[in-house]
């Protein structure tokens, strides 16, 4: 009897384990990846196309999610996200051997402005820049090592017990109930004065606003605190338009690339 407990608990804990929550939940990134369609020239659209044989970008956004099912992808765990205290800087800070999100980011650039480098890898590559640009405005993956970015810290979302990580990454946007489509149709109207605000910055100047963001949260928020209808109107809005910015500065980075 005490055997099946043990094999029980050891079968829980290696599913948890195995399948590790969804950055940006899965219609945030579909969001980001719709509304940088929005914003593609012409040409990086065709070229995009291409590369992936018409899917769409937000059908390819969360591949880089999906392949963490896969243990022969497990080098790119670090690659969502970086951590570093709230009173250093990324330059300052000791860098995860294994890459951040800013290497991530960098990389896929790199490869995808490669003249040699095979389709495959190009493919590759694309699909983990449009996941990753979602991420670079999820603020808590620009988060702390303490807590591993949210995920050790304990918060009430409505009656069930969760963490801060997941509350940004999927229990707000599940909560609004609207598809990846609706989300993506629905950004604020933009001035284009605004517009070029947006678009203007480097991918540490926009990693920069995320981790203001994050600062902001953690000023705001408690261990254990019950999060429920006000925090959606208190923050609702701003992760709305990290979704609208990240979408906008994807095309950018691929129309940069593409276009
Ligand atoms: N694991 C450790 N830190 C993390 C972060 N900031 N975001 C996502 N996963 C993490
Ligand atoms: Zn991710
Ligand atoms: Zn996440």
């Amino acid at each position: 009897m005490k055997k099946g407990i043990l094999l029980f608990v050891l079968t829980v804990f290696t599913v948890l384990t195995a399948y590790p929550a969804e950055d940006w939940g899965r219609n945030g990134h579909r969001a980001t990846g719709a509304i940088a369609e929005k914003y593609l020239t012409k040409k990086a659209k065709r070229n995009i196309n291409r590369l992936l044989d018409g899917q769409s970008l937000a059908l390819v956004s969360t591949y880089a999610d999906e392949i963490k099912s896969d243990s022969k992808y497990r080098k790119y765990g670090p690659w969502h996200y970086v951590n570093f205290p709230f009173d250093s800087t990324y330059e300052n800070h000791e860098k995860n051997e294994a890459g951040d999100i800013i290497v991530a980011i960098n990389k896929s650039i790199e490869v995808l402005k490669d003249a040699n480098a095979s389709k495959e890898d190009k493919v590759f590559y694309l699909k983990m820049l449009v996941h990753f640009l979602g991420d670079l405005h999820q603020p808590l993956h620009i988060g702390l090592a303490e807590d591993k970015g949210g995920n050790d810290f304990q918060v009430q979302w409505f009656k069930e017990g969760t963490n801060l990580h997941s509350v940004w990454d999927s229990k707000m946007i599940a909560e609004y109930k609207m598809s990846y489509s609706e989300l993506a149709a629905n950004g604020k109207g933009l001035s284009k004065n605004e517009l070029k605000q947006i678009q203007q910055g480097s991918i540490k100047d926009w990693m920069y606003e995320s981790r203001a963001l994050c600062k902001n949260i953690y000023d705001n928020t408690e261990v254990g605190q019950k999060l429920w209808y006000p925090y959606m109107y208190e923050y609702m809005d701003v992760l709305r338009m990290q979704l609208q910015k990240g979408g906008i500065r994807l095309a950018e980075v691929l129309n940069d690339i593409f276009g």
